[in-house]
């Protein structure tokens, strides 16, 4: 190399472009973040296993030995509570050749018997049972193999969430300000202690993943998407539950950009502002109900009444669970191009069965009234971007440049409730996540 006194005048040689900054701009992403199958394996690691995901709410194995399916991504899981009700995840795929080893969605179980070669392995993953074992030798004798691990598992006020990533910060930090909502959405449905997951309602979706949590936060859409359903609302009974969505912007609701890209949005400025009951469409056993309501509750009958219907908000913990009025929806990407959404009902234990019952006609409303539109515009959308390459965005810039995403007293970030922040709040987390290189661990020793 030539060598001077002077400065050199060598040429800095470029940084290469991160292809992330490309891919996730401030106000825009490409379509390829959607179709990419090697972005969706990146995903699979950097997202779905290096931060926090949900895997189960604890109402969901009460005893000793229950047990439940779950997924990290594209992995899955089994949840337990093992003999000392302590709560257990491991991974639902053989230590011998790979089979899934358990395949009933729930159940009570102190063991699983692996139905390929029948090695048996106890409910909290830990293998003691291999038939023909005299014909494995000691190398194969030292080696773990129990069903491997997550590196961390956590649960806060009963949601259980899993990570492969021992770097990953406490999941109380992870939440960070979105457990102020999570708060407020447990306490409004009588708490931790009170708080059921019921029935189970499943989508599959021929759409990636980020379009349904795109929707997650998006009080652009509603009187597009749900017209049919707000005009038959409106004509039948002169308006009701989701027509202040008509001018969003003029409302009271808000959108809110939370830690790690987590989001909300808060209808409750106008939901509850008088009587979410009231608002509410008419469904089979209403009016039998209210007369109950009434001649039990006396004063608290207003309240009984509203507690039954939804909690006015939709929070999304990042990256696969949303709490949307009083129930709870899971995402599980299968594909880049598939997804299963799972709408869990929600009951309570301090009210009685007809409070609960009313609880499950509200949770039936949306999924099967208003969740169709949603589903018909996710698939249009994925296949739009998979079809057009050369058409390479997907905008994100609604409120982007009005200045009406402002930083509330309590340091949140809200805008109107029909900006984009939401997207542009989760996007900024996926593309932290997508640039590290995390460490991902399973551990598979003897507990
Ligand atoms: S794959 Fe499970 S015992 Fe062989
Ligand atoms: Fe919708």
């Amino acid at each position: 190399m030539r060598t001077t006194n002077q400065r050199s005048t060598l040429p800095v040689p470029p940084v290469a472009p991160d292809p992330w900054d490309d891919l996730v701009q401030e106000d825009r992403v490409h379509r390829r973040v959607y179709t990419d199958e090697n972005i969706f394996a990146r995903e699979m690691n950097n997202v779905f296993a290096a931060t926090w995901v949900y895997v189960a709410h604890e109402s969901e194995i009460p005893e000793p030995n229950d047990f439940k399916l779950a997924w990290l991504g594209t992995r899955d899981v089994i949840v337990t509570r093992d003999e000392e009700s302590v709560v257990r995840v491991f991974s639902n795929r053989c230590s011998h050749r790979g089979a899934s080893v358990c395949r009933e969605q729930r159940g009570n179980a102190s063991q699983f018997t692996c139905p390929y070669h029948g090695w048996r392995f106890d409910n909290r993953g830990q293998l003691f049972g291999i038939p023909g074992k005299n014909a494995y030798g000691p190398t194969f004798k030292a080696r773990d193999m129990h069903l491997s691990r997550p590196a961390q598992v956590a649960s806060y006020r009963g949601f259980v969430f899993a990570t492969l990533n021992p770097d990953a910060p406490p999941l109380v930090k992870h939440l960070g300000n979105a457990a102020r909502y999570m708060d407020a959405w447990i306490d409004y449905n009588g708490g931790a202690e009170n708080l059921v997951l019921a029935g189970t309602q499943l989508f599959r979706l021929a759409c990636n993943w980020k379009l349904i949590w795109d929707n997650a936060g998006d009080g652009y859409h509603v009187p597009f998407s749900h017209q049919s359903l707000l005009v038959m609302t409106h004509a039948r009974y002169g308006g009701g539950d989701m027509t202040y969505f008509a001018e969003a912007d003029r409302s009271k609701m808000s959108n809110s950009a939370l830690d790690n890209g987590h989001t909300a949005i808060d209808q409750r400025a106008e939901m509850h502002a008088e009587s979410a009951w009231q608002q509410q469409r008419p469904q089979p056993g209403r009016e039998p109900y209210q007369d109950y309501v009434a001649a039990t509750y006396g004063e608290q009958a207003k309240r009984v009444l509203d507690t039954t219907v939804g909690a006015g908000m939709n929070i999304n913990i990042f990256p696969n669970l949303a709490l949307i009025g009083n129930q709870v929806q899971v995402l599980q990407p299968t594909a880049v191009g598939e997804t299963v959404m799972h709408w869990y009902a929600t009951r309570r234990k301090d009210v009685d069965a007809q409070v609960n019952t009313m609880r499950l006609r509200t949770q039936e409303d949306f999924p099967v009234m208003g969740e169709m539109d949603d589903a018909a515009n996710f698939e249009e959308c994925q296949r739009g971007l998979f079809n057009h390459p050369e058409d390479e965005w997907v905008d994100m810039s609604r409120h982007y440049e009005t200045g009406k995403d402002v930083a509330a007293e309590d340091g949140i970030i809200r805008g109107l409730v029909t900006t984009d922040l939401h997207m542009r709040n989760y996007y900024a987390q996926w593309k932290r996540l997508m640039q590290a290189n995390p460490t991902l661990c399973l551990a598979r020793g003897k507990l």
